[in-house]
């Protein structure tokens, strides 16, 4: 096993496509692993995708450590990336460092928090207090409020300019790659070949060093949630649907459990 580490996903760059998924839970995070997927990033989208939130913004530090904790148990291979959640680094260095630092002592081997220059100053920091971190850039869920909804970001020249100086900042800083969300393509791919850390794309088109999605999506889980960036390979929900009512058909109708289920009495003592 070629256990992904920091340098690692780093020496990539130009050399290897990096594969990242979300994972929020031991069992699917053991399947990620397995599957031989690079990062496994337990992202705070767990508040859309398990806690059934409208966003991200109400997801806690505790409940980010909690799922990085049983995700880690799983996770032997690839990356293990923990998300700093909304409010969990803005309000002070101290704060930032250490609730990164507690991510790591949950078993994360980097964190990865939102925005660009505005929180160079801070990943500094992070990473010379041992803290690997990557950043991400773009359409940054916790600003949904500043964005006026989930807007694909860099548009125009001057906006697209603006996300290109936050990479430069962001490598600057000393991150070790860069997720690239909600942006046209042609905008990611300017940051790939202006920055010599990996970048890693949702919805950020073909020219970046790796792609990242969401699991819950890939698998067809949310029947109500299908992006335009996003490629489903299963219909999960469906499948669990089927398999849950020919359960409650089964119980209903005496078929379950049958012989082969049960427990008998020895025959003899
Ligand atoms: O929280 C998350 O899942 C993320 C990825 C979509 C990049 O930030």
């Amino acid at each position: 096993m070629d256990k992904i580490t920091v340098p690692k996903v780093k020496r990539f760059k130009g050399k290897k496509i990096i594969t990242a998924l979300t994972a929020y839970d031991f069992l699917t995070a053991r399947i990620v692993d397995e599957a031989g997927v690079d990062i496994i990033l337990v992202g705070d989208s767990v508040g859309t995708t398990v806690q059934g939130l409208n966003s991200t913004i109400p997801v806690k530090m505790e409940e980010m450590l909690y799922h990085t904790r049983i995700v880690s148990r799983a996770v032997k291979r690839a990356l293990l990336v923990g998300d700093m959640p909304f409010l969990s680094y803005q309000t002070s260095e101290s704060d930032a460092i250490r609730n990164a630092g507690l991510l790591l002592k949950e078993g994360a081997e980097a964190v990865k928090l939102e925005g660009g220059s505005s929180v160079a100053k801070l990943i500094e920091k992070l990473v010379v207090s041992g803290i690997p971190v990557m950043g991400h850039i773009g359409l940054t869920p916790q600003s949904v409020n500043l964005f006026g909804g989930y807007r694909i970001q860099g548009k125009t020249e001057s906006k697209a300019r603006r996300i290109i100086d936050d990479a430069i900042s962001l490598e600057q800083a000393g991150v070790f790659s860069i997720v690239l969300e909600g942006m046209p393509e042609e905008v990611a791919a300017k940051i790939t070949n202006s920055v010599n850390v990996p970048t890693i794309g949702i919805g950020a088109g073909r020219y970046c060093d790796g792609q990242i999605l969401v699991i819950t999506d890939i698998l067809g889980m949310d029947p109500t949630f299908k992006p335009r960036f996003v490629k489903q390979y299963l219909n999960l929900y469906d499948e669990i649907k089927n398999a849950v009512s020919a359960y409650a058909n089964d119980v209903e109708n005496g078929k379950f459990p049958s012989e082969e289920h049960v427990f008998h009495l020895k025959k003899k003592e």
